[in-house]
């Protein structure tokens, strides 16, 4: 494990009340893997990348970087580790990608060549070498986003986190940034990052966190999670006429039938091996259309949101 998160705690104290931002939280992030941590507003994702970064310090907790335990030297993890924490805050509006990458690279003990040289290869990559000369507020709000991960990126770090890298960006540039990290993911660049972009999360995360209230409460792989919510095998329907009784009870021998709109029904499968049966009964009546119904992370994510929904509820079979 790259990064391990043990027992993290964090409040606030306003003049108001306690806020208990982060909760016993413990997790795990792999080598070279995306993983997403996801979460409602106030859930707590920010102040977490705080406390790994040592910008904050915890009530209680500990961060191990390459399974060595950090105390008060942080530089094992912030040597290896590029961040881009929200609204891409980490680089100067003024200055062109260029003078950014020298700065930053600077900051990093790079010398300016190599800065330069690792800046514009990072360019090339992201299809944005023409704007290298440009000053930073004169790019697109997605021009900015990347050339702060570039900037992050500038002394190769093994580590990335992005507090939301898609806030502010359109399909395009969303899609721009699926290409970007699963092309870093692929250089074996571990990567956490917090959405609310729960297709975006689909797309490229690995590994999901999902932490409620500052507790964790689930985690595990992206494709686990969606086969323990895709157990039930359901088909959207549309049938040229309305079933008629006989048609439906003959379906409903093998599945649930439920009529959703008129002539459209959803049909459920009792047991995922009559699929061969069903496709049989419904090629005999006359479809306009079939598709396969899949749940998707945003089901998951609304479903462990539900008070009193925990990941032990997800072993006996999903019926929300
Ligand atoms: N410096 C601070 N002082 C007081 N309260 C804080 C401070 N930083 C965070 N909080 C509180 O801690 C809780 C968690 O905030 P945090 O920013 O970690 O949430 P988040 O999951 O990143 O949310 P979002 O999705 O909106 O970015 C919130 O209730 C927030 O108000
Ligand atoms: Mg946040």
């Amino acid at each position: 494990m790259l990064l391990k998160v043990k027992n993290l705690s964090k409040s606030f104290n306003t003049r108001k009340k306690k806020i208990t931002a982060v909760d016993n939280l413990s997790f795990e992030i792999p080598e070279g893997k995306i993983t997403a941590f996801l979460g409602f507003n106030g859930a707590g994702k920010t102040t977490s990348l705080k406390a790994i970064l040592n910008l904050l310090v915890p009530d209680k907790g500990e961060i191990y970087f390459d399974d060595k335990l950090l105390k008060d030297d942080f530089t094992p993890l912030l040597k290896q580790t590029g961040v881009v924490l929200e609204s891409a805050r980490n680089i100067f509006f003024a200055l062109t990608p260029i003078e950014n990458f020298a700065y930053w690279g600077g900051q990093r003990g790079l010398d300016k060549q190599t800065a330069r040289r690792n800046g514009l290869e990072l360019l090339e990559k992201f299809n944005l070498s023409s704007k290298k000369d440009t000053v930073i507020f004169k790019l697109s709000r997605g021009m900015q986003q990347i050339i702060a991960i570039c900037c992050a990126l500038i002394a190769r770090p093994k580590f990335l986190i992005l507090d939301e890298p898609t806030l502010g960006l359109d399909i395009e540039a969303v899609k721009t940034m699926e290409k970007i990290l699963q092309v870093l993911a692929s250089e074996n660049v571990t990567i956490l990052l917090t959405t609310h972009e729960l297709a975006f999360a689909q797309k490229v995360a690995d590994q999901i966190l999902l932490i409620k209230k500052g507790r964790l409460i689930y985690s595990g792989t992206k494709n686990e999670c969606l086969a323990k919510f895709n157990q039930e095998k359901i088909f959207t329907v549309k049938f040229l006429h309305p079933l008629s009784d006989k048609q439906e009870i003959g379906l409903k021998t093998i599945s649930k039938v439920v009529l959703l709109a008129d002539k459209t029904y959803e049909v459920t499968l009792f047991d995922k091996k009559s699929q061969g049966q069903l496709l049989q009964r419904l090629a005999q009546l006359e479809l306009v259309d079939i598709k396969t119904k899949s749940k998707s992370l945003n089901d998951v994510v609304d479903f462990y949101m539900k008070e009193g929904n925990s990941y032990d509820d997800t072993q006996s079979g999903i019926s929300a």
